[in-house]
């Protein structure tokens, strides 16, 4: 039998009680939204020679937030962007989510992690997913002197920069409350 089908195989037998919950899979599937969305959205607006202006960023990056905003606001999830090199240093990695990027960026197989969790008296779904660096990305988060005016003035204290395609940038975390599955948010 093939590896990848037996590993496969085994992941599904050891984890029934994923797949009958709409809350874990509605995690997944919003984390795998926002990380396509991003990568998308920077292939469509990114051009060779073309100058990155703030209303570029508004359409890449910008959008991705919005679309953050409206999940939480309208679907009472949870998410968060982590990372070591940071812009945004409300996106600074814990301890606990950097050992998660390194995990990660060792094991590209590793597609999600898909736990539960604990947070303020609530029991929560919650999907991981790895982000990566694509060329697309370079424009504003390639080499450091590359980077668009309007970049460097609002982010003194910006750290991602430097990377190249494939690098990993960071993670991306969608929890779900348990509580409130099966009912309309
Ligand atoms: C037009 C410029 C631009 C492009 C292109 C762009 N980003 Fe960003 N990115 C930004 C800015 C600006 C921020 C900070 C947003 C904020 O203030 O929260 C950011 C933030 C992020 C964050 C949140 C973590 C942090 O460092 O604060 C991730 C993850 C990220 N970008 C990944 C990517 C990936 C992956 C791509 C390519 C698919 C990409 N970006 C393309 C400008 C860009």
């Amino acid at each position: 039998m093939d590896f990848k089908l037996l590993a496969a195989a085994v992941l599904l037998a050891a984890a029934p009680a994923y797949a009958e919950t709409g809350g874990m899979e509605e995690a997944s599937n919003a984390a795998a939204e926002i990380v396509d969305m991003r990568s998308t959205l920077a292939k469509s607006f990114i051009e060779p020679d073309k100058e990155i202006t703030p209303e570029t960023f508004k359409n890449v990056c910008g959008r991705v937030g919005a679309r953050v905003k409206e999940l939480s606001d309208t679907r009472g999830m949870k998410i968060r962007h982590a990372t070591e090199q940071f812009r945004n240093p409300a996106n600074k990695a814990t301890a606990e989510e950097a050992a998660i990027i390194k995990r990660f960026a060792e094991d590209r197989d590793l597609k999600e992690i898909l736990d539960e969790v604990d947070l303020d008296g609530t029991r929560y779904y919650r999907a991981t997913r790895p982000i990566f660096v694509e060329e697309a990305c370079l424009a504003c988060h390639g080499k450091a002197d590359a980077r668009p005016a309007f970049i460097k003035e609002k982010y003194p204290d910006d750290r991602a920069f430097g990377y190249r395609a494939g690098d990993i940038r960071g993670i991306i975390t969608v929890m779900v409350p348990e509580n409130t599955e099966g009912e309309k948010r």
